[in-house]
């Protein structure tokens, strides 16, 4: 009988789901999944580390203890401590399922770096990031609306599309930014 081997990114998927699933942020799949296509548009020869790294980068938000956390978008120590707890956790998992020490290493450095890029491969999975954000910024929801007040949420459309690397990303997201910033002069 021939065993079904999925491929690392499906037990990945299924990781990253089964502890979203269960955490007080149960739609970051959406997310993520939208951050692999957008890797995928920005750079089509991306390998499946770099799309391990796109559908586990938030992974710290799963152990999060409530969504509502009273901190800047761009706050050092909580983007640190974002970062290093994804990237902890998925290379432990991938240890675990005995993925290739260089392949983890590279996840590793692309989660633990998601947030501020710094080297290639960093850098494209933090214009993926704010290119999956700006598709549809959950921010601009009524109940985070109301708990951050209109003035916070603009710092965060300002942050995601700020950081951008790439002139290919940049030319995506701006209409999807300048629609995010109409949307939310509206409400
Ligand atoms: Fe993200």
């Amino acid at each position: 009988m021939l065993k079904f081997i999925s491929s690392m990114l499906q037990k990945v998927k299924q990781f990253v789901d089964g502890l979203f699933k269960i955490s007080v942020y149960p739609n970051t799949p959406q997310h993520l999944q939208r951050t692999l296509e957008c890797i995928l548009l920005l750079r089509p020869d991306a390998d499946e580390a770099v799309q391990i790294a796109a559908y586990s980068h938030d992974l710290a938000r799963a152990f999060a203890k409530n969504t509502f956390e009273n901190k800047a978008f761009d706050d050092p120590q909580y983007l640190a401590e974002h970062q290093e707890i994804g990237a902890k956790a998925i290379s432990e998992f991938l240890l675990q399922q005995g993925y290739e020490k260089n392949k983890v290493d590279r996840v590793y450095n692309m989660v633990r770096h998601h947030e501020e890029g710094g080297d290639e491969e960093s850098n494209i999975l933090m214009d993926a990031d704010s290119v999956s954000y700006l598709l549809k910024p959950t921010h601009l929801r009524p109940e985070f609306i109301q708990s951050l007040g209109k003035e916070k949420v603009k710092t965060k459309l300002e942050y995601m599309f700020g950081r951008i690397h790439s002139n290919k990303a940049k030319e995506i997201a701006k209409p999807l930014y300048e629609k995010a910033l109409e949307d939310l002069r509206k409400i």
